[in-house]
C-alpha cells in the first residue's frame, strides 16, 4: 500500500496525500503513542479514578484507541472513548496495519468495522464511539476526562490549533481533566493557556524534546 510507513521501532503508520503528513512520529508510532496518550494521558487518570471518559481528535489509524482498550482490560477500569475523524482510513489499509501484533491486543479491524455514530460495547470495560466528522462542525454534547489532541501538525492543519478551536474542547473537559498532545510550539501552548487550560511541558518520546499535558482549570 503507498500510504503505508515503518517507523523507527518497527510499528506502522499512515501518509496522508491530502495534508502530505504523516500520522506518527517517524522515530516510532507505538512509541509516541504509548508515551503521549497511554503514559501522559491515561494511566495518572486511573490511578485516582475507575471510570474515563476518553475524546480524541483524529481516530485514523486507530492505534490510540486499541491502546486504551488494552488498558481498560487489563486495569480493570471502565473507559468510554469517544473518537472524531473526517477522512477515514479504509478497513482495507486498516487490516495491513501490525498494531495487533506489536500492542498485544487483537481488535484493530473490529474498531475500524464498528459504524459511525453508534456506541459499541467492545468488552466488560471499554465501549467505544467514533464520528464521522470535521471537528470544526461537531457539536460536542458530553464531557471528558481526557482529550486526546492527535490532530495533523500545526503547520499543516493551523484551524485545529487554535484559542477557538481550543475553547470549544475546554467546555467540554471536566475541571481537572486533561488534554495531552505531542505538539509544543508556542502558538498550540499560549492557544490551550488562553482556552483555560493550565500548561505543562513534558519529555518527549525519544529524540522529541516537548510534549503537552494542559489541565483544564
Ligand atoms: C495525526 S493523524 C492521527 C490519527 C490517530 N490518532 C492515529 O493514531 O492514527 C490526524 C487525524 O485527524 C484526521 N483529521 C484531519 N482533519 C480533521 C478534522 N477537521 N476533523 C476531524 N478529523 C480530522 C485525519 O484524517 C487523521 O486521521
Amino acid at each position: 500500500m503507498e500510504r503505508l510507513i515503518i517507523t523507527e521501532d518497527g510499528s506502522h503508520s499512515l501518509f496522508s496525500p491530502l495534508f502530505n503528513q504523516q500520522y506518527h512520529s517517524l522515530q516510532g508510532a507505538l512509541t509516541e503513542s504509548l508515551h503521549i496518550y497511554i503514559q501522559l494521558g491515561l494511566l495518572p487518570l486511573i490511578e485516582d479514578q475507575n471510570e474515563i471518559s476518553i475524546f480524541e481528535m483524529g481516530f485514523g489509524s486507530g492505534l490510540n484507541a486499541l491502546l486504551a482498550w488494552k488498558t481498560a482490560d487489563e486495569r480493570g477500569c471502565r473507559i468510554s472513548y469517544t473518537s472524531v475523524e473526517a477522512y477515514p482510513v479504509s478497513a482495507d489499509e486498516a487490516a495491513l496495519l501490525n498494531y495487533d501484533a506489536l500492542v498485544g491486543k487483537p481488535g484493530l479491524l473490529l474498531l475500524h468495522q464498528c459504524p459511525w455514530n453508534v456506541r459499541n460495547e467492545l468488552s466488560a470495560q471499554f465501549n467505544f464511539s467514533k464520528v464521522l466528522a470535521r471537528l470544526q462542525d461537531l457539536e460536542i454534547t458530553d464531557s471528558y476526562d481526557l482529550i486526546f489532541y492527535d490532530a495533523f501538525d500545526p503547520r499543516a492543519q493551523p484551524e485545529l490549533w487554535t484559542e477557538e478551536i481550543f475553547a470549544k474542547i475546554a467546555a467540554h473537559t471536566k475541571p481537572g481533566g486533561v488534554l495531552v498532545t505531542y505538539s509544543s510550539k508556542g502558538i498550540v501552548k499560549r492557544a490551550l493557556a488562553a482556552a483555560g487550560f493550565r500548561v505543562e511541558r513534558h519529555r518527549g518520546p525519544g529524540r522529541k524534546v516537548h510534549v503537552l499535558k494542559a489541565i483544564k482549570l
